[in-house]
């Protein structure tokens, strides 16, 4: 029983231990079993075929030996070994967290396994660290930072993404009966398309279920490889992508994986719960972790590349009335940035736009009671900037290659010293000069002709350059603590819970349809904490689909409400009743951005959106019909949730003031109205 280590967090339990050969087992994973009653199973060869590995369920699976399996880990030795045996050295066991280190004592490498418990959590964060006590170099071709096992053989349905640009985070379940299925990102950000998560289940739903899950903490190339096997057992490995990826390490040295967060609960309310709340404790930047967003005002939508000192002012003058908090000047306001085709890289400001500088304009938004903000793309440049004809081998380039441009810029390349210090520098100039207080960090491409020739193994550059990035972000709110910073890639590319540790908020997607929007807020939801979701009002699609101001706000008012209409057209009625909007929204913010959320109806598998965020003071409902008719079913029944059943409440409806007991909303529940497509109506329960 030695050998058996035992995780325990609130509602769940995790169970490891080491066999006889010294191979780290996995043995349970679900609900909390508090007696110590684990032991691990022998295992015998069935047929010279199947090796009697097939049946042990690893922590940490490494390429090597009988292991036919996918595996988590997999490098090549100074002599060209490739096989690995990487078996149990020792364990440390502390309170909250559980070190075991594994070791191949003939090339002298560490293969350390991390558990971290939360007193306040069911999450278990996992990594996992290589160090080299060899002579030579080792040279490893993955790194992943978890392996987990899900129990019984029988199949089950994995969740992730399959979006694009401007339809971030749509959900695709898929059941896994064989082989393998793989989500991934090659485009050295996290991308528009999968996520790096995984949630696995066989028949749960919003209330209840056995729900696995796992996000990672990277914003670089990942992959989320589910397999299962002939045996019948479904196991996820989840990290960093091994596509054209190495990494030299030399002797002495150690390399960790990023962090990935794994959970197991009871239906997906939970599950989603769990993970908003472990996010904004243990995750977020802990200067904003805890105090609600504020509200924004970013004027791209309404004018472009065409930012000029009277248009943000008038704007700015407009925001404020409405009771914004935060001005935004978003892109075009430096170097010759009149259009998408120059520019990038000359992080200076226009001075025809701004013949006097920007300080009359910080001023001037400052006066009217908000903060300024500011548009970077740090990481970027184009031909036609100061910056390209200085320095063109900052790119990342082949010598015999045409570099390919998207959007008409190249990637700079972030794994060279001056150029890391340069994209820094360019920030913390503005910061220094100006009271710049919010900045809104876009990546507008994925990488190509990713030649690096600075580094020994060029195969280092994916997570260099996102260790770049992160260790800017890291210095600049290390220098300016009242600065909070959005992670954008034309929308949500970058919208991770790796970003989410260096950024206060992200940007979900450009797509800022309300009805649209909520399919993609929904996936951003399921492990990504609403709080940081920005989700901004605009006039988008309305020549298209004309929506109201409310169904718009009540949109954005599900996540961190944030304004980007064209406020100039914006009617004295239309401007009155956004007043009121982002009035209520402040009073709500709060349960919004940090309460318990509950799906009680998602439209895009019916005909409406129902989502219900609680907290101990307050409960708020959005209900939202979809764009069908709805002329035959008008009336919805809808049970509540959250509430403390001896309690009683107020709330209104369609101007009726009603008063019931939390028991009576749990469980028979008020009536909906809705008189036709694409209303909403916002129910406050106080
Ligand atoms: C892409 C972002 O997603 C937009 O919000 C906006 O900032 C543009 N870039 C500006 O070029």
């Amino acid at each position: 029983m030695d050998n058996i280590f035992y995780l325990q967090t609130k509602n769940t339990t995790y169970v490891l231990g080491v066999d006889k050969f010294g191979l780290l087992r996995h043995i349970y994973w679900g609900k909390r079993i508090n007696r110590r009653e684990f032991s691990l199973d022998e295992m015998t060869e069935t047929n010279s075929n199947h090796s009697e590995l097939d049946n042990a369920l690893c922590e940490y699976t490494v390429f090597g030996g009988k292991m036919y399996r996918n595996c988590a880990f997999k490098c090549t030795y100074s002599d060209k070994c490739r096989d690995s045996v990487f078996l149990f050295k020792h364990a440390k066991q502390e309170e909250n967290e559980l070190v075991i280190t594994l070791t191949d004592k003939v090339y002298k490498a560490d293969l350390i396994l991390h558990y971290i418990t939360y007193p306040d959590s069911d999450i278990i964060t996992r990594y996992a660290e290589i160090e080299n006590h060899s002579s030579g170099d080792i040279l490893i071709e993955k790194l992943s930072s978890c392996e987990v096992n899900l129990p019984g053989e029988l199949s089950y349905n994995i969740v992730n993404t399959q979006g694009g640009w401007g339809a971030e985070f749509q959900q695709q379940s898929t059941e896994l009966k064989a082989g393998y299925l793989v989500f991934d990102s090659r485009k050295g950000t996290t991308g528009h398309t999968n996520q790096p998560i995984f949630i696995a289940h066989r028949n749960a739903d919003e209330a209840s279920g056995d729900v696995y899950f796992g996000a990672l903490g990277y914003s670089g190339n990942f992959k989320v490889e589910c397999q299962r096997d002939y045996v019948g057992i479904t196991r996820i490995v989840l990290g960093m992508s091994d596509f054209d990826f190495s990494y030299t390490l030399k002797s002495g040295e150690v390399l960790a994986s990023p962090k990935a967060y794994i959970g197991y609960a009871d239906g997906f309310a939970d599950m989603s719960n769990e993970m908003h709340r472990f996010s904004v404790n243990h995750i977020l930047p802990r200067s904003f972790a805890n105090k609600p967003l504020p509200v924004l005002y970013n004027s791209w939508e309404a004018v472009g590349f065409d930012v000029s000192c009277e248009n943000q002012l008038r704007l700015a003058k407009k925001a404020a009335d409405l009771g914004c908090e935060l001005f935004v000047m978003d892109d075009g306001w430096f170097g010759e940035r009149n259009s998408d085709r120059a520019g990038l890289g000359d992080w200076f400001v226009n001075r025809e736009k701004f013949p006097d500088g920007i300080d009359s304009l910080i001023k001037g938004v400052n006066d009217l009671g908000m903060d300024f903000g500011l548009w970077f793309e740090p990481e970027m440049v184009q031909r036609d900037s100061d910056l390209f004809r200085a320095h063109p081998d900052w790119i990342y380039h082949y010598k015999t290659r045409v570099n390919g441009e998207l959007r008409h810029q190249l990637v700079l390349n972030l794994t060279k010293p001056e150029v890391e210090n340069f994209v820094f520098d360019s920030m913390d100039k503005m910061l220094s000069m100006h009271n710049i207080r919010f900045i809104k960090w876009d990546m507008n491409r994925p990488f190509s002709e990713i030649g690096a020739d600075n580094l020994e193994n060029e195969q280092e550059i994916w997570l260099k350059h996102t260790a770049a990035v992160y260790r800017v972000a890291d210095r600049l709110k290390e220098k300016y603590p009242y600065l909070q910073l959005e992670a954008c890639a034309s929308g949500g590319g970058r919208a991770d819970l790796g970003a989410m540790e260096h950024f206060d908020s992200v940007w979900t997607s450009d797509n800022t349809d309300p009805l649209d929007r909520l399919t993609i807020q929904n996936g951003f939801s399921l492990l990504y904490p609403i709080k940081c979701m920005r989700a901004w009002v605009t006039d988008w699609n309305s020549d298209k689909r004309p929506v109201s101001i409310d169904y718009r706000f009540a949109s954005s008012m599900q996540g961190s409400l944030s304004l980007g209409a064209n406020l100039d057209n914006y009617t004295s009625d239309d401007m009155k009743k956004a007043a009121e909007y982002v009035a209520l929204y402040k009073e709500i913010r709060n349960t919004v951005q940090f309460g318990d959320m509950y799906r009680l109806s998602v439209g895009d598998g019916g005909d409406y959106w129902a989502t219900q965020y609680a907290d101990e003071n307050q409960s708020v409902l959005f209900a939202m019909s979809n764009a069908g008719s709805l002329d035959n079913k008008r009336y919805k029944r809808l049970k509540l949730k959250g509430f403390q059943s001896d309690k009683m409440y107020t709330y209104t409806v369609d101007s009726k003031r009603c008063e019931n007991s939390g028991e009576y909303l749990m469980n028979a529940g008020i009536t909906i109205e809705f008189c036709g497509p694409l209303q909403s109506k916002i129910v406050v329960f106080k």
